[in-house]
């Protein structure tokens, strides 16, 4: 890599960890700038996954996952989440169309983001299908609205219940980049620089060795970590941008940074709360589910769009006011490893 951008001979690593990989290697930067051994870190996130087949991409992920008692015994990524989902339905009352507001929110978020791999709403979405079945000389689906369309098997098929595919995200190819640089050296690059002023890790047993499957401890303790550091709670922060791998994983995860209560989380797609114009906007370049997910790449490109939002260059999907401070969440696999960090703009 350091090789195809012209970087040689400087000092390049690789850094694996999972779906939090972008996140990780974020935070390596930070350490080394903070070590005062480097002044100027470029933290690159980069996935190619669209060159196999589902079932091939589905083992090759597998490898981020328990092997022994979790991969062995059947479960594949959509199956750990769906687990999660059923624990949290059980729980709380949560209903399969709480997940779908969730896809309905960050497709009409990603809609408004042209890097968005699925950057059309699901309105818009299932409108083409109609169209192409018409235009096929096939029968047109007779979906009146977008919960007809969601809820139909052959739009809209499970995946593992209660996950169907529109509570997934895709397979990806993508690539993101930061320049991280010393703090007094911020002001050369450009003049509306962030500060990354909170920086934690946490990681955690498998799925299985879990006492709760509603929450990611690993998710929790990053965040208070970070808050701690920052010297800011949940309530000073403007925006967040969440691993939403499955659905579930952004209602898990909105309770987990301490934006929403436990039990809270499934309620705020359908309120507008975690909407681009709420009070607590989530995922406004579409999330993992619409602007896709190549895995080492997303925790990096989390942190891109913080940064348009932050400066005021996010386009149509800019939210509204000031933006002082914003959050990201990267988790890797089922929570084995979640990496949260907290930004500050200061003019
Ligand atoms: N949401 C909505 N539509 C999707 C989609 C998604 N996430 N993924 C694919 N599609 C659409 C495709 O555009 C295609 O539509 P078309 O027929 O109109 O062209 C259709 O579904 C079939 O696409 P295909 O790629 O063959 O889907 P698939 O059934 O092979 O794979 C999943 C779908 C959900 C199983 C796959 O995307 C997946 O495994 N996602 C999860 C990835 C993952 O686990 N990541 C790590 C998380 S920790």
């Amino acid at each position: 890599m350091a090789d195809a951008v012209g970087l040689t001979p400087i000092p390049a690593t690789r850094v694996e960890n999972a779906c939090a990989s972008g996140a990780a290697a974020l935070r390596q930067g930070l350490l080394a700038i903070a070590s005062g051994m480097y002044d100027a870190v470029l933290v690159g996130g980069v996935e190619k996954m669209t060159n196999l087949p589902t079932a091939d991409v589905t083992d090759t992920l597998a490898a981020a996952a328990d092997g022994p008692f979790e991969i062995s015994a059947g479960f594949t990524f959509p199956g750990f989440y769906a687990a999660i989902a059923t624990a949290y339905m059980a729980r709380y009352g949560m209903k399969p169309e709480h997940l779908m507001n969730v896809a309905i929110k960050n497709h009409d978020n990603g809609a408004l983001n042209p890097n968005a791999q699925f950057g059309v709403t699901i309105q818009k979405w299932m409108e083409g299908r109609i169209a192409s079945a018409i235009k096929k000389g096939k029968p047109a689906p007779n979906w009146a609205t977008i919960w007809d369309f969601l809820h139909d098997d052959s739009a809209n098929p499970m995946v593992a219940y209660p996950l169907r595919l529109f509570d997934c995200s895709p397979i990806t190819d993508g690539a993101a980049a930061l320049l991280l640089v010393a703090e007094e050296r911020g002001r050369e690059f450009t003049d509306h620089p962030l500060y990354v002023i909170g920086s934690a890790q946490a990681s955690d047993v498998s799925l299985h060795d879990r006492a709760d499957l509603t929450t990611l401890p690993a998710a929790k303790l990053a965040s208070s970590q970070a808050y701690e550091m920052a010297g800011v709670t949940a309530k000073d922060i403007r925006i967040a941008e969440v691993h939403d791998c499955f659905t579930i994983a952004e209602v898990a995860a909105s309770e987990d940074i301490g934006f929403f209560a436990p039990g809270e989380g499934y309620r705020v797609a359908e309120n507008g709360l975690a909407a681009r114009h709420g009070a607590k906007p989530i995922n406004t370049s579409g999330g993992l589910k619409s602007k896709g997910h190549p895995v080492g790449a997303s925790g990096v490109a989390q942190v891109v769009e913080i940064w348009k939002q932050m400066r005021g260059e996010a386009g149509e999907r800019q939210v509204k006011g000031d933006i002082p401070l914003a959050l990201t969440h990267n988790v890797g696999a089922t929570g084995s490893t979640c990496v949260v960090h907290i930004f500050e703009r200061r003019d």
